[in-house]
């Protein structure tokens, strides 16, 4: 099979005109893996050879500024930011849907669309309804032209740079047989996050500081409506396209068609959670079936939406004032209950921040028992008047922490108390620390034992130091027995030590000594991660070890050179001189390298660097012979072997791989490109 794969030395392309065919067919081939990964999901190549393709895409656009075009898939990664959003037409107005809660009033949908088109039986559509944000974009001349927030239903945002950043749209139409697509096309979709994408980034933005989102829904809005549309590159959104408003020179005859037609042009629909559905018995079917699936899904659904599948009988049905006639959304029953609050209780994280927590009467909340739900910060109690004794109304949805809704005043009998954050941190008495909009309220005492537990389970966590075994309880039990009382603490543990604490035998306590050991080789982007410096997620401390070679250039980088990195801005580079600054700090990383922590830099790979690690070419090399590419890794310590075995570090592949590939497939072995070895030096 053709994988499509473009290799291009860009370095050797020297012509205007050889640029602008390796342009064309990088262009070409990164828009095919796109649609394979981002729209029927069935990628042909790997990570690392689609970003050896843009990467060369990118370096020829470069050099070639000419050849850049807005259209081009390196520029689906955010432009400039704006003062603010203009604002757009709609070419239709978008309309909403009527919502409806009841099976009768389900039938009662089905009967007047029989009735006034005077037929016996409809064929419908059954869509998911997904919760987020409608959006319409427009291609022109298969070109994305505009797209727009959903606004009033006749102006919107212009949210055009932003949805650009949103891999699942496609910049270009795909061309599909031989008629040409349309010479304007207006889709209308829905932009979503995915609960697994919302649940890191709040963690994200919980280990940077910074207020988390209640739900997917609003991290989407948040992230769609950015002025910065860098940002809203990095957050993870996605879309489903539902329908067509526009689409010239076409003519379909059902909904059904227009999806299929929609995923051949490259828009991402969601056909397979679809179904067409012939009457009433189906339509209710289907709602049940998704709402029992519904937890199951890696999004948030609200209902399900029914469609007449036929666009003549659409046509004929026409709209009321605000809805159309021909569709409905039947709405899932919320996953709410109220219950009492009874408590709320004060949790420390691990830079100091308090968060109140409500301590509710356990309850039922689809099927699982419901304990405990968010409260944010002193303001959002204050704006919903929550009190301690009320009744509340709790929602959950999907994995997401449940929140309390609001207080049910009816039902108060005078007894409730208002909640004030302490005016002293509840672990370590020290004086707390609120901020003016009552959003925020610290403790400020880094000795804290509270923020010690939620530091050093940081420091053990799967992104930070990934030390198995050292979960939250471990953590407690090791710092409450006086064992672990800093990070560098834990290096100096011992087996006997351990085996006088409760449930540690030797072997575990052997495992656990064992896992921290190894944690001394984990790479020093983890390193810097697990440190918890205020606003230093994974993908900063990352960046950060592509820029500097060790954690004593970091720790001495200045302010001006910290910014001068291209995704570090003022903030940021200033928490992290902040924190070295600190002479507590620096002489714990001090302490931590003479306990044999040896954070190597994974992302710098200088000369001599190839030491220990062994390689094997297989398939042909386009810039160099093979001959060469082993004196290559000689000359930088490593060592070239023609046979592949367990030894083997990794595996180069070029065009023609064939035994040694599937050899190396089988052991586990990394497989690289030239590229990625190339770059390695
Ligand atoms: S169709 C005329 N289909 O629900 C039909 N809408 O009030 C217009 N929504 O915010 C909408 N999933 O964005 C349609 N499968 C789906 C949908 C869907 C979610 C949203 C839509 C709008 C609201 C409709």
């Amino acid at each position: 099979m053709d994988r499509h794969l473009v290799f291009i030395d860009v370095d050797k392309i020297d012509t205007l005109k050889r640029a602008k065919d390796a342009v064309k067919k990088l262009r070409d081939a990164i828009e095919y893996h796109n649609y394979r990964y981002y729209v029927i999901d069935n990628p042909v190549i790997s990570d690392s050879e689609y970003d050896n393709m843009l990467i060369a895409l990118r370096k020829l656009e470069e050099r070639f500024p000419e050849l850049q075009s807005p259209t081009s898939p390196t520029q689906q990664v955010g432009g400039e930011p704006r003062d603010s959003m203009a604002l757009v037409e709609h070419p239709i107005p978008m309309v909403s849907l009527k919502t409806i809660y009841e099976e009768d009033e389900v039938r009662k949908f089905d009967q007047t669309c029989r009735e006034e088109l005077g037929v016996a039986s409809i064929e419908y559509v059954a869509e998911l309804k997904y919760d987020g944000l409608a959006v319409e974009i427009v291609y022109e001349d298969s070109r994305i032209k505009v797209a727009s927030t959903r606004g009033d239903g006749t102006t919107g945002e212009d949210i055009t740079v932003n949805i650009k950043t949103i891999k699942e749209v496609p910049l270009k139409i795909k061309k599909f047989g031989s008629t040409p697509p349309p010479d304007r096309l207006v889709v209308r979709g829905e932009v979503y996050m995915s609960i697994e994408g919302f649940n890191e980034l709040n963690e994200q933005r919980e280990s940077e500081g910074k207020s988390l989102f209640a739900n997917p829904r609003n991290a989407a809005a948040g992230a769609l409506r950015q002025l910065d549309p860098t940002i809203t590159a990095k957050r993870p959104l996605q879309i489903f396209v539902y329908g067509v408003a526009i689409a010239e020179g076409y003519v379909f005859e059902t909904h059904w068609e227009t999806l299929e037609m929609l995923r051949k042009w490259g828009l991402k629909t969601n056909i397979e959670m679809s179904r067409k559905c012939d009457g009433i018995d189906e339509l209710l079917a289907y709602h049940q079936q998704m709402q029992e699936e519904r937890d199951g899904l890696p999004y948030e659904i609200d209902g399900v939406v029914f469609k007449v599948n036929n666009l003549a009988y659409q046509e004929q049905l026409g709209m009321r004032s605000r809805d159309p006639r021909w569709a409905v959304a039947y709405k899932f029953k919320p996953r709410q209950a109220t219950t009492i609050l009874q408590d709320i209780i004060v949790q420390i994280g691990r830079t100091g921040k308090l968060t109140p927590v409500a301590v509710l009467e356990p309850v039922q909340i689809g099927g699982i028992e419901v304990t405990r739900a968010s409260l944010h910060n002193q303001s959002e109690i204050e704006r919903k008047d929550i009190r301690i004794g009320d009744t509340v109304l709790v929602e959950r949805a999907g994995d997401v922490i449940p929140q309390v809704v609001k207080p049910i005043k009816d039902l108060r009998d005078g007894g409730e108390k208002k909640f004030k954050m302490p005016k002293k941190c509840p672990s370590c008495k020290t004086l707390t620390h609120t901020s003016e909009d009552k959003k925020l309220t610290r403790c400020l005492n880094i000795d804290c034992p509270a923020q010690l537990r939620r530091s050093v389970g940081h420091f053990a966590s799967k992104m930070g130091m990934d030390i198995e075994g050292l979960g939250p309880k471990r953590v407690n039990q090791l710092i409450d027995a006086g064992v672990v009382d800093s990070f560098l603490s834990l290096y100096t543990i011992t087996v006997d030590e351990l085996m006088e604490l409760e449930r540690f035998g030797e072997s575990s306590a052997q495992n656990l000594i064992d896992q921290i050991e190894q944690s001394k080789k984990k790479p020093l982007n983890r390193f810097l991660y697990a440190l918890g410096i205020p606003l230093i997620g994974t993908q900063t401390a990352k960046i950060l070890t592509e820029h500097y070679d060790t954690i004593y250039e970091i720790m001495d980088a200045k302010m001006e050179e910290l910014e001068r990195i291209d995704t570090i801005g003022p903030e940021v580079a200033k928490s992290i001189v902040d924190f070295f600054s600190e002479k507590k700090n620096r002489k714990l990383i001090k302490s931590l390298d003479q306990a044999g922590l040896e954070m190597p830099n994974k992302s710098i790979v200088r000369e001599g660097k190839l030491e220990g690690f062994s390689f094997v070419f297989t398939g042909a090399l386009e810039t160099m012979s093979r001959r060469e590419a082993q004196d290559l890794v000689e000359s930088h310590g490593g060592k070239a072997t023609s046979s592949v075995s367990g030894n083997t570090d990794y595996v180069v592949a070029g065009p023609g791989a064939g035994s040694k590939f599937e050899k190396a497939k089988k052991l586990g072995v990394t497989i690289i490109s030239e590229n990625e070895f190339l770059q390695m030096l």
